[in-house]
């Protein structure tokens, strides 16, 4: 009987449903419940790691070490809590597990080293480690107060500690930059969740292409690190090239149309929770009006292959360059037209279109705050035109106090709100609007003064924030 592995599989806080249908697929798999403030999912499965690593919904997945609620936070207990955490963990099963998924990803790269618990047999052999330790370690730490004021101790602390315990318990040598093994901690106020990464990425060989990808602790809307990727004009400080990393090992990574990002991509993961919400189905046209790198449409077609067509736009020279790269880059090359817009204005005919799905500008890189409530009501207005009277359905992600209002109020006679919800991303709130097109004609369109060279002004220093936001609100009259 093949062993049961015990996993977390990390998403965006918010779009679990799409994770849990997934693994209510995968063969002799459990739902553990019970974790509520990460973003993600526990479970025990029999499914080999191959199928693991095809779940689409998710970011990552770890082997489960533990979790805890009310831990201490005070630094003098905390610090003792955290010490002991390794021999409460039963490492025979996560260490098989660790070694599994290595085979796996790399089954060429045989080292000749193995798991220090499986050349040992189980912890009754832990001094042996001691003596000839084959695998080094370290441990993330990664702490938020939400609703407490503050820890007696910081992330590096916390990190330490765990870190300490597992030394003296297992006897591997802690290394910051060169391991083989991470356990991420995870503190949110007094709930702790322990895990160890399962894909890396910590070798010299591929970290190299680290040198061109962004710092994923921007407050960004979602940036991340690709390996291999390329990303277009990044303006970001570049990271220490032999630095391993396991950021940019997710899962979702390895979409094949994944080559150029821009800097605020959307996790190829959350784009495939939003085509559920949209209930895309073949034969679909998908649209993305404001696609940066084209996930979106790009996750559909990866997805349900040929059978849906994409249709992205951006008004950014370097978004356009980037989705151009990977609709070329992708399985089915041609399935995803990308064209230079401005979402407020479309070039589209009048309901033609099956599904609108679009993460709109958020977060403080993303454009000024006022232009983007601006913004939101004139693509709502495109977003009822083009849809397909009756059967269309638009899933909108934005930051927005007037888009609510412009769906339930302005638009009621078009728009159906059928579900609005909050996803978590990279520590941000977002709103998520489900919006299905009543069978109502499309009104007149209106002429709007095209929001055009507004990026590029903004980037020369010829556009301040009053002129962006004038340019915005004078709407022409409708004819
Ligand atoms: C949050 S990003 C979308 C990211 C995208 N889903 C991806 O995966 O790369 C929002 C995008 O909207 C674009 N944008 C902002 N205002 C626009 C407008 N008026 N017309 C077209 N695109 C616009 C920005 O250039 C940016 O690429």
């Amino acid at each position: 009987m093949a062993a049961v592995a015990h996993y977390w599989a990390s998403c965006a806080g918010g779009l679990e449903f799409a994770l849990l249908k997934e693994l209510e697929n995968l063969e002799g798999t459990s739902i553990i419940p019970g974790i509520d403030s990460y973003g993600g999912v526990q479970f025990r499965t029999t499914s080999a790691p191959q199928k693991v690593a095809e779940l689409r919904s998710a970011d990552n997945v770890y082997a489960f070490l533990s979790h805890h609620k009310k831990i201490p936070v005070d630094k003098e207990s905390g610090m003792a809590f955290l010490g002991s955490l390794a021999g409460k963990i039963d490492w025979e099963p996560v260490m098989q597990l660790h070694r599994l998924w290595q085979e796996t990803e790399e089954p060429d790269s045989s080292s000749g080293i193995s798991d220090p618990l499986l050349t040992i047999n189980g912890m009754a052999n832990v001094e042996q480690t001691h003596v000839t330790p084959q695998r080094s370690f370290r441990v993330t730490g990664n702490r938020i107060c939400k609703d407490m004021k503050k820890h007696g101790y910081t992330s590096m602390d916390a990190a330490a500690a765990i870190g300490d315990g597992m030394h003296e318990l297992l006897g591997w040598p802690a290394d910051m930059r060169s391991f083989n093994v991470e356990v991420l901690a995870w503190i949110i106020d007094d709930e702790l969740l322990l895990v160890l990464a399962l894909i890396y990425s910590g070798n010299k060989k591929k970290t190299k292409n680290l040198q061109n990808v962004s710092n994923i602790n921007e407050p960004c809307a979602e940036v991340e690190d690709v390996e291999g990727s390329e990303q277009v004009k990044s303006t970001k400080k570049k990271r220490p090239a032999e630095r391993p990393s396991r950021a940019d090992a997710q899962l979702y990574s390895r979409r094949p149309y994944r080559k150029a990002l821009v800097h605020t991509s959307l996790k190829p993961s959350t784009a495939y929770g939003l085509l559920q919400l949209a209930d895309v189905q073949p034969g679909d046209i998908v649209l993305d009006p404001m696609c940066g790198c084209g996930t979106i449409p790009l996750e559909a077609i990866n997805w349900l292959g040929t059978r849906v067509m994409g249709l992205a736009g951006d008004f950014v020279d370097t978004a356009v360059e980037a989705a151009n790269i990977n609709a070329t880059a992708g399985e089915s090359p041609g399935h995803c037209d990308v064209v230079r817009w401005d979402a407020s204005m479309l070039p589209l005919r009048t309901a033609s279109i099956d599904r609108v799905i679009c993460d709109m500008p958020f977060g403080n890189r993303c454009g000024n705050h006022k232009v983007r409530e601006v913004l939101c009501p004139r693509v709502v207005k495109q977003v009822v035109r083009v849809l397909r009277p009756g059967s269309g359905i638009a899933v909108l992600m934005a930051q927005s106090k007037t888009m609510k209002e412009e769906i339930e109020v302005n638009q009621k006679a078009y728009l159906n709100l059928q579900k609005h919800f909050y996803v978590y991303m990279e520590g941000l709130k977002v709103d998520v609007f489900v919006v299905r097109r009543t069978s109502e004609p499309a009104p007149t369109q209106q002429i709007v003064r095209p929001i055009k060279n507004m990026a590029k002004r903004k980037r020369d220093g010829q556009l301040t924030k009053q002129a962006a936001l004038e340019n915005l609100s004078s709407e022409n009259p409708v004819q």
